[in-house]
């Protein structure tokens, strides 16, 4: 009887952990990631991102282009629309219910590619990569990229992993 009780309580406690583990990782945005990631001996990602594609993915649904091709779907409004945000917004594309702060001008977010980053968006957590891999943290491979970069996009043609990552490259300036 009581192994029983504390096999459903190790179960129980099992259980919970995990769940809340999961509700632990959210959406801060990418204006969270700008005070670190801005500063240009380090890289400044903020701006390659800002000056790139997925920033403003937001604002293409907004264009005649998108217009025309939401027109051809009878889709009234691209720009809210769960068929066209969900691959270009990371606030579009996610649960709400794991979105803290981040907003859906921001387009494709840092972390549609790198993971929702409110537990690993601590400078101590961020310096160890081990640790932040623990907390959420993704670096992206070509499986990523093919969640938004395939033949449900309406303009879709192909997609070269090294030309596209070329394309988007940010790094962090080697010492
Ligand atoms: C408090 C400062 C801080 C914040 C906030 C922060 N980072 Fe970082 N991040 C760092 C530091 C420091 C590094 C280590 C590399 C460096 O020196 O730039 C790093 C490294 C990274 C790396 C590379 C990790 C690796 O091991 O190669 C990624 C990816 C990253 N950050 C993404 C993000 C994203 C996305 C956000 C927002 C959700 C974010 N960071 C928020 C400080 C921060
Ligand atoms: C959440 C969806 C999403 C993910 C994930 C994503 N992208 Fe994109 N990407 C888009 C959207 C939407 C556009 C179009 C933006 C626009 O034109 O407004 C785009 C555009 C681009 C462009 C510019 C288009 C071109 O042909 O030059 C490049 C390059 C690119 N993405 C690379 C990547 C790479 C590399 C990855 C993975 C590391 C990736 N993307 C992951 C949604 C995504
Ligand atoms: C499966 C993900 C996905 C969906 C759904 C999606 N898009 Fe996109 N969209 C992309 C990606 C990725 C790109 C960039 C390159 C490409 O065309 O594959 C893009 C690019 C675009 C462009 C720019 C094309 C260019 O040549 O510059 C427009 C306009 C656009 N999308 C409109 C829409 C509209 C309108 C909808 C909704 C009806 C929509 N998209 C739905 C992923 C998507
Ligand atoms: C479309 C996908 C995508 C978006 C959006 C994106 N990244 Fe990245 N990021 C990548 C890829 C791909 C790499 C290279 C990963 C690798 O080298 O394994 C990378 C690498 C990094 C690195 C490590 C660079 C190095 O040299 O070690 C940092 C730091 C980083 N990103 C921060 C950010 C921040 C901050 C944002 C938002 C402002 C952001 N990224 C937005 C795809 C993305």
């Amino acid at each position: 009887m009581l192994t029983k009780r504390i096999f459903t309580l190790a179960l129980m406690v099992l259980f919970a952990g995990s769940a809340l583990m999961a509700q632990q990782f959210k959406y801060i945005g990418a204006e969270k990631c700008k005070m670190c990631h801005i500063k240009p001996a380090t890289g400044d990602q903020y701006n390659s991102w800002l000056k790139g594609p997925h920033a403003g993915a937001m604002k293409t649904l907004a264009g005649d282009a998108a217009k025309k091709i939401a027109a051809e779907k009878g889709i009234a409004d691209p720009t809210t629309d769960p068929a066209c945000i969900s691959c270009h917004s990371t606030v579009g594309s996610i649960d709400a219910k794991l979105n803290a702060s981040a907003t859906m001008n921001e387009g494709v977010g840092c972390e549609s590619c790198h993971g929702p980053g409110s537990m690993y968006k601590g400078a101590s957590i961020m310096k160890i990569q081990e640790q932040a891999l623990t907390k959420g943290m993704i670096l992206p491979t070509v499986e990523v990229c093919k969640t938004c970069h395939n033949d449900k996009s309406p303009t879709f043609k192909s997609f070269n992993y090294a030309e596209m990552t070329a394309k988007i490259a940010h790094p962090v300036p080697a010492k």
